[in-house]
């Protein structure tokens, strides 16, 4: 398996997991960086209306990439505008399988998840399983566990 790990994070929590998993199943990352300073309630609404907002120059092809996982933090109950960004940037990502890490703020809706679905989906991948953990759970060390189960679960694949 060649797997990568794209994630965003503003404050390091989503980094924090992204890295501990891409470490256990042997992944590459990729940091989406925005391209501008982050202004952040213009972000949360570019994230409440699904909105893309531009991103520096990084990998978005995936050939020679047989698995893709995006770890992302919630924002305004959805995606970072830059999450949305790169997601739409893919290529080289028909039929291959695709797994999300949510990392947010406290427990809510699938829906992080299903934005991300449906924008992957649109290109062709397969969505295989995702997993989320909140940000005090980052910060205390209990997100190791689930890191754990979710990488057993994409190596098992
Ligand atoms: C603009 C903005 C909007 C957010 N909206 C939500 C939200 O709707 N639900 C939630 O659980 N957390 C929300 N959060 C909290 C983040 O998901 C949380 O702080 C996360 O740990 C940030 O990850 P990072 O440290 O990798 O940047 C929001 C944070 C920001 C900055």
């Amino acid at each position: 398996m060649t797997p990568l790990v794209v994630y965003y994070s503003r404050t390091g929590h989503t980094q924090t997991v992204a890295t501990s998993l891409a470490k256990k199943i042997g992944a590459e990352t990729i940091r989406i960086e925005p391209a501008s300073r982050v202004n952040l309630a213009f972000g949360a609404m570019e994230a409440l209306m699904s909105m893309t907002s531009p991103i520096k120059p990084c990998r978005t092809d995936l050939a020679g990439i047989d698995t893709l996982v995006i770890a992302t933090p919630v924002w305004a109950t959805k995606i970072p505008p830059y999450v949305n960004m790169y997601l739409s940037l893919l290529t080289g990502a028909e039929g291959k399988p695709f797994h999300v890490l949510v990392e947010r703020g406290s427990p809510g809706s699938d829906r992080p998840t299903e934005v991300v679905c449906h924008l992957l989906e649109k290109k062709g991948m397969r969505f295989m399983s995702s997993a989320t953990i909140v940000e005090k759970d980052v910060e205390s060390g209990l997100y190791e566990d689930t890191v754990r189960r979710f990488a057993d679960g994409i190596l098992s694949k």
